[in-house]
């Protein structure tokens, strides 16, 4: 579920669609939300397991502040998605514990 006609930030239908990757499924977002609002809007709610007892954690404060909705990001562990936002093409995975990096084949 979206807004889609805000006083301030006004018509969200008039933003660009971009295609992002969850776990390896192709999704849609606009251009600019935040990783975490493209998701949840997708249906999605479980964005990290944690690293002690694996207990699904997801969108908690919004604002940046707790990091239960940390998720690999393009190879990047610890990504706050809730201040991120997408960008075309992202790779954005569920985070198990702490992630890891990811090596590119341009790394080696
Ligand atoms: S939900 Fe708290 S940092 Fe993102």
């Amino acid at each position: 579920m979206r807004v889609m006609k805000h006083p301030i930030l006004g018509d969200e239908s008039r933003r660009r669609i971009v295609t992002v990757f969850y776990d390896g499924k192709e999704i849609k977002a606009y251009e600019g939300e935040m990783i975490a609002a493209a998701l949840i809007a997708n249906g999605i709610q479980t964005f990290r397991y944690t690293k002690k007892n694996n207990k699904p954690r997801g969108l908690y404060c919004g604002i940046g502040r707790c990091t239960d909705c940390v998720m690999m990001v393009d190879g990047i562990p610890n990504v706050r998605t809730c201040i991120t936002p997408v960008e075309d093409g992202m790779v954005i995975k569920t985070q198990e514990g702490l992630g890891s990096w990811e090596r590119s084949d341009q790394d080696e």
